[in-house]
């Protein structure tokens, strides 16, 4: 995902300084080139060591140094990056940045770069809600500074309240959001994640192996791509994606309020999600006690196809449905793609092991209204997301 893309990660002495490390981790292994410069209060809390070998680049802490300076100067480093990030950002950083001072290597270089700089601020609540701190933070959004907000919880000096830096991966999300095309700004793109379940009693249910890891996979790039995104999401265990309004829903029956509720909203739908096709006729209040039967009848009733009735009632959004399939894949992708009316369907042969439900990777078959269709290598899901993000975006521009 950030293949080809260098990032210079600024850190600065705050007890956060030890996520930075798990933040530096996953740069690397979504393919960044990472070079990290540490201001002497970073190397009191952790040791430059961590990074470099983490990195497989050296660490600067010095301006005046000799040896660093031949190696990589400070320019050369404000240069090379497509993005700097700063995490944790004291509130000391900021306020050089915002004073216009420069007086060691991370405020030079961050004085000295053009490319675009997120802060990561964490520090103790009193300090992020001083006003001085607060005037030095809008000055710096005002001349074009990004910031990730901290979030609220048990600071390390024992206070709560908001201070804290976010998890490491909340920060990842918001680099790839700095460093995408801004391809899908304007849309608002309604997204269904997960499996349903449908009860039987207040103990049991019916449902599938859905995980919701490729609808989760296509808000997450959707958002990183600059559209609006509202997630309806069935029962998952997956951590909600930043800056996505999240839906949870338990039943095929929720699901489909939820979507209908929303659909105005939307211009882009894609219906991500494994729905129960039946629910349990009826529910019951009590726990269903064990008789003396050696089998148990099931009555079942059809649900709402929610995707068909989007079909039916759409204006002018692009609607985009999942086959999931284990025969004829592509003869009955098709005839779903012209019974509930879709502009794409994603043909998903849920027999293999490497594709479909729970695993990391998948591979489909795009199949389009006009008749033609592609396929796809074998992919992680978010790559999937990426490849699919960009035909909505080719086809919202011919349908535009
Ligand atoms: N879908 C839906 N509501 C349902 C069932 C399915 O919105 N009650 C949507 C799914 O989200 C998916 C598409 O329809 O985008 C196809 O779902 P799939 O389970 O592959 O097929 P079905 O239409 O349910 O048909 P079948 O189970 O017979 O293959």
């Amino acid at each position: 995902m950030l293949k080809e893309k260098t990032i210079l990660l600024g850190v600065t002495g705050g007890i956060a300084a030890y996520k930075a490390v798990e933040l530096l981790r996953l740069y690397v292994k979504a393919g960044a080139e990472v070079f990290v410069v540490m201001t002497k209060g970073a190397c009191e809390f952790v040791t430059p060591l961590t990074f470099q070998t983490l990195s497989g680049n050296p660490v600067h802490t010095e301006l005046f140094n000799l040896y660093q300076e031949r190696e990589i100067g400070h320019i050369s480093l404000a240069d090379r990056a497509d993005l700097v990030v700063v995490a944790p950002a004291t509130a000391n950083i900021i306020g050089k940045v915002a004073g216009g001072l420069a007086d060691d290597l991370l405020s030079t270089t961050l004085m000295a770069t053009k490319a675009p700089v997120l802060f990561v601020p964490a520090m103790n609540v009193n300090m992020y809600e001083n006003p001085l701190y607060q005037a030095n933070q809008k000055k710096l959004e005002e001349f074009g500074y990004h910031f990730v907000e901290p979030v609220t919880g048990y600071l390390a000096c024992g206070w709560e309240g908001k201070g804290k830096m976010p998890e490491p991966l909340a920060v990842f999300e918001e680099t790839l959001r700095l460093l995408s095309p801004q391809d899908l700004s304007g849309e608002t793109v309604l997204v269904t994640a997960g499996p349903t379940r449908e009860e039987l009693d207040p103990v049991r249910y019916l449902s599938n192996y859905s995980s919701g890891k490729m609808g989760y996979a296509i808000a997450r790039a959707a958002r990183q791509r600059g559209a609006r995104v509202i997630l309806v999401s069935g029962p998952t265990a997956l951590p909600v994606p930043c800056g996505v309004e999240v839906v949870q829903v338990v039943s095929a029956r929720q699901m489909r309020e939820a979507v209908m509720e929303r659909l105005a909203k939307a211009t882009v739908v894609v219906k991500a999600a494994a729905v129960a096709d039946y629910r349990p006729a009826e529910r019951s209040e009590q726990k269903i006690k064990k008789g003396q039967e050696a089998e148990l009848g099931l009555t079942l009733e059809k649900t709402t196809d929610i995707l068909a009735e989007l079909g039916q009632c759409k204006t002018t959004q692009l609607l985009v449905g999942f086959a999931a399939e284990t025969t004829d894949l592509v003869e009955n992708a098709r005839k779903k793609l012209e019974t509930k009316n879709l502009d794409l369907i994603v043909a998903n042969d849920v027999s293999r092991s490497d594709a479909g439900f729970d695993v990391d990777t998948n591979a489909v078959r795009l199949l389009y209204r006009d008749g033609s269709s592609e396929e796809l290598p074998l992919l992680s899901k978010d790559e999937v997301a990426q490849q699919l993000l960009d035909r909505i975006v080719r086809l919202r521009c011919t349908t535009a």
